[in-house]
């Protein structure tokens, strides 16, 4: 059965074509007795305006995009899963840009979204390179930022409290006596990475250790970072690691079994973000819980704000907070699964 058209609900209805489409898309006079025929002849021609007739009218896509660094880390889909509930809720449709921790990769979509009029951007930025180009976006579409912070460039932010959290891990160490605690960070240049190392050397000093370099170390939030880190680490006779994900703690749990020892026997793990995985494996991981799909859902709660006020208001810093779950890892009482 041929699809109806606008031009075919106009002449059903006896309107111009541009009655019909300030009718179906909500914008703009049409009179009572006009809006009716256009409505009537919508139903009965079984008319379904196409994407781009409506962004015509209204200048709305009624797409977000969702830009993420790394989605083979299970931190993100669970990001995206809060994202995208409460962006289909709200009736819109999200597009996921994986730039894979490549900062080219995210310029190249950067420079994609800005040709493909979304109505908006959810961004975890893997590089503070682009922050010229997503504070160029803001100039026409709303950018909300998860996770972590671009400070210069975009301002409205949702994410946990990285430093708090990084206190809580080093300090449920230092409590069950440790005082060669190494430090796997995250990569250089990302917020995430240094308020958990700020947090990790707050822990120390309060308990009056000086941080030790020669004990600190950075991955790149992937488990072979973590498994290397861990060797390096065990030379220097570490007896606990706070590690800055989940995904470099489960490589540092593995890199001290495949070398004889046992964890927390031998060297005692805590890792960040409380993954599905922090709970299945064996010994269960330590961790630092992060509110994950909620900053999914705050983030486009913030956006669609943003949107519906022409990103007029003042942006935001929502800091969520984070939680110590204690497991197997760590040693020591109250150990859970
Ligand atoms: O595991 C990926 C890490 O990158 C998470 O800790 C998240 O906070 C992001 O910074």
């Amino acid at each position: 059965m041929k699809r109806s058209t606008i031009k075919d609900v106009a002449l059903a209805a006896g309107v111009a074509v541009s009655t019909v489409s300030r009718v179906i898309n909500d914008s703009g006079y049409a009179s009572r007795e006009s809006r009716q025929r256009v409505l009537k002849a919508v139903e009965e021609l079984h008319f379904q305006p196409s994407r781009a007739a409506r962004s015509l009218a209204t200048g709305r896509t009624g797409t977000v995009a969702l830009v993420l660094p790394d989605i083979t880390n299970p931190f993100f889909p669970a990001l995206a899963r809060g994202v995208e509930d409460a962006a289909s809720a709200a009736g819109y449709t999200v597009i996921l840009c994986n730039t894979d921790n490549d900062a080219s990769q995210e310029a190249m979509y950067a420079a994609l979204l800005r040709q493909q009029r979304v109505d908006g951007v959810v961004l975890t930025a893997c590089s503070p390179n682009n922050r010229g180009l997503w504070s160029q976006m803001t100039e026409r579409i709303p950018v909300v930022l998860t996770d972590r912070r671009l400070e210069g460039a975009i301002d409205e932010t949702v994410f946990v409290d990285n430093v708090a959290g990084a206190y809580l891990a080093t300090r449920q160490l230092l409590e069950l006596g440790h005082r060669r605690i190494g430090l796997i960070g995250g990569p250089l240049g990302l917020s995430t990475t240094e308020d958990r190392q700020r947090g990790y050397e707050q822990a120390l000093r309060e308990a009056g250790l000086e941080p030790d370099e020669t004990l600190m170390r950075n991955g790149d939030f992937r488990y072979a970072s973590g498994y290397a880190r861990m060797r390096e680490l065990a030379e220097q006779h570490v007896t606990a690691v706070f590690a800055a994900n989940d995904m470099m703690a489960i490589g540092a749990i593995r890199a001290v079994e495949d070398a004889g020892g046992r964890v927390p026997d031998h060297i005692a793990v805590v890792g960040f973000d409380d993954i599905l995985l922090a709970s299945m494996i064996k010994p269960g991981l330590t961790t630092i819980a992060q509110p994950t799909y909620q900053m999914g859902v705050m983030a486009v709660d913030r956006l669609l704000e943003r949107m519906r006020t022409d990103a007029t208001g003042e942006p935001r810093q929502v800091v969520l907070e984070p939680t110590l779950v204690v497991r197997d890892s760590c040693g020591g009482k109250g150990r859970g699964s």
